[in-house]
């Protein structure tokens, strides 16, 4: 790998540090410390400007599902550039997104017809909200007051105004307040094998009740109901009661609301099938997809939705049912072709099929970290996906405030195994890419279990 030299690396953490303003990030402390700056990649692995390797336990903020460095990915970006970058999709079509649209068709659940494009996963979101929304205005008889959406407590659906608005992360959310529209909120079912109380299935149907009494009182207010399903990400890795998403898709059908699933984070293989909903054999209404879309290789989301809704949006011109909503880069042919190419690689590799026993492997060495080591309080996991809790002492239930961050410092001590994670408060985020060996596997949960030695108390 090539590395830059010593004055290039100066430059370069000079200038990241005058002119980039880095997101979630608190850059008074930022800026105390050189910044990692990381410059290729390689499989599994990232490598920063001075040549360092790193295993990216997080596949790059939960994108590069095939890892780094795809030629098969790199070479489907360069045929298609080669034939042309862009061209808009408001008015005419173009080859990839024709394509694409066909094939994510076939992959998803039955019924979900149709695919509305845009460059991220708060705009794929914005856009469901956003056709929920006008579909009810539509209807005949007209729902106008079909204005709010039901939402989870600790939900993340993204940045922008719309999906910050059905967000429930107050740390994150609640500066925006008086800027967000109206929704309802409950709570989410959360379930750990390790640590629960009671069992899914009690979980899961408190939590439906109360969704129930919601939709009892409100239903004619709400345009959706909209869930990450089967489990939170951005809220530290949440893992769900098994049967929650079946009941509560039975409960939207019963009060007529739609069912917006957020697989953003869960689409794409990481739960270990290609779409969270299929664990419960759930068809959404809406169902919004980024992230893995292209395998972490451009920016590109989808929103799915059925020929129902589409059809409320028909009329002649002038009755204005059209649904006035794009990007400039919607369909974009790069991102289109990325994400073709990316799917094709599920098949070649045989993904999923490979993925199983890896999952079995990475669950197996979860249990044995929760067994042994104290400073662990809890863990959620489900595919190759889990959220390990960090406390001071599990056995005399003591644990770390937000302000201690202990979850940063950890995953800074990570960098010495050649490790790069990004915690959530102080919970280590593990979303390996799914190409990842079970050596691999063992060497992050090695390496965590020593990190951690120096702030157990056990
Ligand atoms: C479930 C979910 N929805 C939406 C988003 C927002 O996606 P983006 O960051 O691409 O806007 C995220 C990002 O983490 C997510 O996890």
């Amino acid at each position: 790998m090539p590395a830059y030299s010593l004055e290039e690396i100066r430059q370069l953490e000079e200038w990241d540090q005058r002119f980039v303003w880095h997101p979630f990030t608190q850059m008074r402390e930022y800026l105390q410390e050189p910044p990692l700056i990381f410059s290729q990649g390689e499989g599994v692995y990232l490598y920063d400007v001075q040549g360092n390797r790193y295993f990216d336990g997080n596949s790059s903020l939960w994108v590069a599902i095939h890892g780094h460095g795809r030629k098969e990915l790199s070479d489907a970006i360069k045929a298609q550039l080669d034939r042309v970058a862009h061209t808009t999709l408001l008015g005419p079509a173009n080859v990839p997104s024709i394509q694409l649209a066909k094939r994510l068709v076939e992959i998803t659940p039955p019924s979900l017809d149709k695919v509305f494009y845009s460059d991220n996963g708060s705009t794929a979101v914005e856009i469901a909200l956003k056709m929920a929304f006008q579909y009810w205005r539509q209807c005949r008889p007209p729902r106008m007051e079909r204005t709010s959406y039901l939402s989870f407590r600790e939900a993340y659906h993204g940045d922008t105004v719309g999906s910050v608005s059905v967000g429930g992360i107050e740390l994150f959310h609640s500066i925006f307040g008086p800027l967000l529209f109206k929704h309802f909120s409950v709570p989410y079912p959360v379930y750990s094998k390790y640590t629960s109380k009671e069992s899914p299935e009690t979980i899961s149907a408190q939590a439906l009740e109360q969704c129930e009494k919601t939709l009892k009182n409100h239903a004619h207010e709400i345009a959706a109901v909209l869930i990450e399903p089967l489990v939170q990400g951005a809220a530290g890795i949440r893992t769900q009661a098994p049967g929650f998403l079946r009941g509560l898709r039975e409960l939207c059908d019963r009060y007529e609301v739609f069912l917006i699933t957020d697989e953003v984070f869960t689409g794409f293989g990481h739960t270990g099938k290609l779409f969270a909903c299929e664990h419960e054999n759930v068809t959404p209404d809406f169902m919004t997809l980024a992230k893995g879309l292209t395998g972490g290789y451009l920016p590109l989301a989808a929103t799915m939705t059925t020929q129902q809704v589409f059809d409320g949006f028909l009329g002649t011109y002038s009755e204005f049912r059209t649904f006035f909503h794009g990007h400039t880069y919607t369909g974009n042919q790069l991102g289109c072709a990325a994400a073709l190419a990316s799917l094709d690689l599920f098949e070649k590799d045989n993904t999923l099929e490979r993925l199983q026993p890896l999952i079995i492997h990475f669950e197996k060495k979860l249990d044995d970290l929760f067994e042994r080591c104290d400073a662990v309080a809890d863990i959620h996991q489900i595919g190759l996906v889990a959220g390990i809790d960090l406390c001071r002492s599990r056995r005399r239930q003591e644990f770390y405030t937000l302000e201690e961050r202990v979850g940063a410092k950890i995953c800074f001590d990570l960098r010495k195994y050649g490790i790069w994670l990004r915690p959530l408060g102080n919970t280590l985020v593990l979303v390996p890419p799914l190409i990842s060996t079970a050596e691999q596997l063992d060497h992050l949960i090695f390496s965590i279990e020593h990190s951690l030695d120096g702030y157990s108390v056990a």
